[in-house]
């Protein structure tokens, strides 16, 4: 750690900032009505910072924009956290959290010095970028939009490390750890705080650093934890991701038919998910016919859907961050065969038999999912598919866990023990790849998965995404009908 001389960071405090504190028209504007209340995201501050204790530091750093192709960037998605932690949607951001607070020019008074506990660097505004990439919310929209009690603009990172690191003497800084894909311009900006903490290498927890008085840690697990458990705002936004996933396999389902391709049923998927409000989709739509049903994340979503075929669609819309996963299995003619409903009713039944027990205090490996596992097998084994249920031998058509919890990760942070206000998939399958040994070639490209969105609630469950079908006679009723997605463009 290298403490800066003590003349300096008086100046900086004093004088060095006016400049940047002299107040800005706020030009960003936030249309979406239904975000979740900055006083909510300051309370998740609050709260960290307790958990922090007043002599440490955290800062947390937005996720770098990735270079997709030339001059083209990847659509941006802010990093979960630091998100979850401020609801700024910008790149180039950085949080600090300073419990025990510090001395700053006021933004409302500069002649005054007031204390904060929280500082948001953010990209600064700029007619010209605006001009060409949009508005910014800058200093002024960080605190009055997104409620932070000060922020300044990213440059000013370099100048108030050290300041605050003098100020607060903190015992412990916490920082995230670095992914290697962690360049370009946050980077750089980040770059002084490593240097300030010989961070050279990736942080882990061996790395070895010169100054043994200051302990680096990383805040990621407390953040994760408290995500956990969803408040009634975040189960709202999930409730609608998934109402809208919902809506959009009852459009599949309505306007599939032999003809159509992959990458028409993706196209309707997303049609759907943008039309009602989704900023994403919360994972590459997986879209797999036939041969391409047993792979467990396809997304190349090329093939054309022939009669006979069975269709699995594992899609599901992001909504203000949160995401939801949800799949459906259905045949591409409306009509389930022998072969594919005899399958198709095992994997029903596991789910049923999974949701049926979901509620808090329940194990989620020991009791949810071998419950499902259980089902599998004895239905594998009745169709002579498994020659020996009490092994892993289902595990060649079953090979992925029964689900996972949902948040701002399609894969959120989970816990083994369920909750009331935990969010869970339950999603069994069973895939049946061409020329598996000792099958009968009837059931060769049969994958089947169904996966639906369960809320732990306080005296059981409910299931989120009850709304798209997912009994076969009820699946074949729905295909009868014309969807918006079957009608020739021209
Ligand atoms: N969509 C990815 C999964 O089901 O886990
Ligand atoms: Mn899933
Ligand atoms: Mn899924």
């Amino acid at each position: 750690m290298k403490f800066f001389p003590k003349a300096v960071v008086q100046f900086v405090l004093f004088f060095g900032l006016t400049a940047i504190l002299i107040a800005q028209d706020v030009k960003y504007i936030e249309y979406d009505t239904d975000l979740i209340a900055p006083s909510a995201y300051k309370a998740r501050r609050e709260k960290l910072m307790q958990q922090m204790g007043n002599d440490a530091v955290a800062v947390f750093y937005s996720a770098p924009e990735r270079n997709r192709n030339n001059d083209i960037d990847y659509e941006y998605r802010q990093d979960d956290n630091f998100y979850y932690l401020t609801g700024f949607t910008e790149p180039n951001a950085i949080l600090v959290l300073i419990p025990k607070g510090i001395s700053v020019q006021s933004t409302q008074d500069t002649a005054k010095m007031v204390t904060v506990k929280e500082i948001l660097f953010v990209q600064s505004r700029n007619p010209q970028f605006e001009q060409w990439t949009g508005r910014r919310y800058g200093a002024a929209g960080a605190i009055k939009l997104r409620g932070l009690e000060h922020a300044m603009t990213n440059q000013n990172f370099k100048t108030m490390l050290p300041v605050i690191s003098s100020s607060v003497k903190a015992k412990t800084w916490y920082v995230p750890a670095f992914r290697p894909d962690f360049t370009g311009p946050i980077a750089q900006l980040v770059q002084p705080l490593r240097t300030m903490l010989d961070l050279s290498q990736p942080l882990n927890s061996t790395v070895e650093r010169k100054d043994t008085t200051t302990e680096v840690k990383d805040p990621t697990p407390m953040v994760r934890k408290m995500r956990i458990i969803k408040s009634p705002e975040e189960i709202e936004l999930l409730t609608k991701a998934t109402k809208i996933t919902a809506l959009a396999h009852i459009q599949a389902m309505m306007s599939c038919e032999p003809g159509m391709t992959e990458y028409q049923i993706q196209g309707l998927y997303e049609y759907v998910f943008r039309t009602m409000g989704s900023e994403y989709a919360g994972y590459p739509c997986i879209v797999g016919a036939a041969e391409n049903s047993v792979i467990l994340h396809y997304n190349t979503n090329r093939r054309p859907l022939k009669d006979g075929e069975l269709l699995l669609n594992d899609c599901a819309a992001e909504y203000h961050g949160y995401s939801s996963d949800v799949t459906r299995t259905f045949p591409v003619n409306g009509k389930f065969s022998k072969r594919q409903r005899e399958i198709y009713q095992i994997v029903y039944d596991a789910q049923n038999a999974a949701i049926a027990m979901i509620k808090p205090g329940v194990k989620w490996r020991e009791e949810v999912s071998a419950k499902a596992d259980s089902v599998i097998k004895e239905g594998l084994f009745k169709l002579g598919l498994i020659k020996d249920k009490s092994g892993m031998e289902f595990r060649k058509f079953y090979m992925h866990g029964l689900g996972h919890a949902v948040g701002l990760d399609v894969h959120d942070v989970g816990q083994p023990v369920l909750e009331a206000g935990m969010l869970y998939t339950v999603e069994p399958g069973i895939y049946i790849s061409e020329g598996m040994e000792g099958v009968n070639p009837e059931y060769y490209n049969i994958g089947v998965r169904i996966e639906d969105v369960v809320l732990v609630t306080p005296d059981g469950n409910k299931v989120l995404s009850a709304d798209a079908p997912r009994e076969m006679s009820a699946i074949e009723e729905l295909m009868k009908k014309k969807g918006i997605g079957n009608q020739p463009l021209k």
